[in-house]
């Protein structure tokens, strides 16, 4: 290989590597960009904690170019070389502030951070939020009324909401890093956390325990809407499937119920029934498919419907073989699900 490649080639390798550690901050998920008090916390701890150990590091790394500069000189520079002194280094640095540090690392992670991202105590959170987990996707239902969603979870701003998450096969782990820590999904348990935010937006969740083959492909969307906007929204949820328009969404609607769909999905207001896949009386609605792996067009609908299997391998979804044009009827009837 030419000298010149070369270079170019380790340059590149070189910086692949730097950039590597920092692949995970930023972005719409960032610890590190916090939008409630629970993750404010948990970042603050993250900044002292990091502050803290540059501190040790530097120290340590100090001292050892100290001892090996002076390799041949006894004793520490300035001082006289006795053993008292010696001895009194090793319990300072060794002892006394590992010691100092860990403590203080510890009383502040249990007392103040843990405090500030536990389960909420029920009385004080007005809105609870049931988050069910699936392989792969995450069900979501408001207590007290009929809303079922997935994949989407919208809250009012300035409001304290109760998530409970339990999950329907193997452990998950709810994770929305903006809005608080993560808490794990356990079948036949139920955890919970609090998710509570003023500021008006979209954050993005992840699950954060390894569940199978799509692990990577399930995510949620967090929205806090405007109080207002909120309620419509959740008004909205709570209602029938809107009427198909249309002779083609009508049809759509025939070959959803005739096709074997409705023994896997729920459409409230029709006979399907199914509680395997995620409810879609208002899939329309939502911004994507498949937890967050596609957006939710009429084109990746049906890219959908023809194979789920070479959109996301090993979920539950069979290619029903349906011929063309009861694809593009399904996925008309099924945007117009909103
Ligand atoms: Cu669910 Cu990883």
């Amino acid at each position: 290989m030419p000298r010149r490649r070369h270079r170019a080639l380790r340059r590149v390798l070189v910086l692949a590597c730097a950039t590597l550690p920092l692949g995970g901050c930023g972005g719409a998920q960032s610890v590190l960009h916090p939008e409630s008090k629970a993750s404010h916390e948990i970042a603050t701890l993250f900044w002292w904690m990091l502050a803290i150990s540059a501190v040790v590091m530097g120290g340590a790394i100090v001292l050892l170019l100290l001892g090996w500069l002076r390799r041949r000189s006894p004793g520490l520079p300035l001082l006289a070389a006795t053993e008292r002194l010696t001895t009194g280094v090793v319990v300072v640095f060794g002892i006394v502030i590992p010691l100092a540090v860990n403590v203080g690392v510890f009383v502040v992670a249990n007392f103040v951070v843990a405090k500030a991202t536990e389960a909420p105590d029920p009385r004080t959170t007005p809105l609870t939020v049931k988050v069910i987990g699936h392989q792969w996707f995450w069900e979501v239902r408001y207590p007290g009324t009929r809303a079922v969603t997935a994949n989407e979870i919208h809250i009012p701003a300035g409001t304290r909401v109760d998530v409970l998450a339990t999950s329907a096969d193997v452990i998950h782990s709810f994770w929305v890093p903006r809005l608080n820590r993560k808490i794990d999904m356990i079948p036949g348990r139920t955890n919970r956390v609090l998710l509570e935010s003023d500021r008006v937006g979209r954050y993005r969740g992840q699950c954060a325990e390894f569940c199978g083959l799509q692990h990577a492909h399930m995510a949620f969307y967090v929205y806090v809407d405007p109080p207002a906007r909120f309620r419509t929204w959740l008004a909205g949820q709570a209602r029938d499937r809107v009427p198909p328009a249309g002779a083609e969404r009508r049809r759509g609607e025939q070959v959803f119920l005739n096709a074997g769909c409705a023994s896997c999905h729920t459409i409230r207001g029709t006979s399907a029934r199914g509680a395997i896949g995620p409810d879609l009386t208002h899939v329309g609605s939502r911004a994507t498919l498949a937890a967050l792996t596609i957006p939710n067009t009429a084109a990746e609908l049906e890219r959908w419907i023809r194979d789920p299997q070479q959109v996301k391998p090993g979920n539950r979804m069979p290619a029903l073989g349906l011929p063309d044009a009861d694809v593009r009827a399904v996925a008309a009837y099924l945007e117009g699900l909103r």
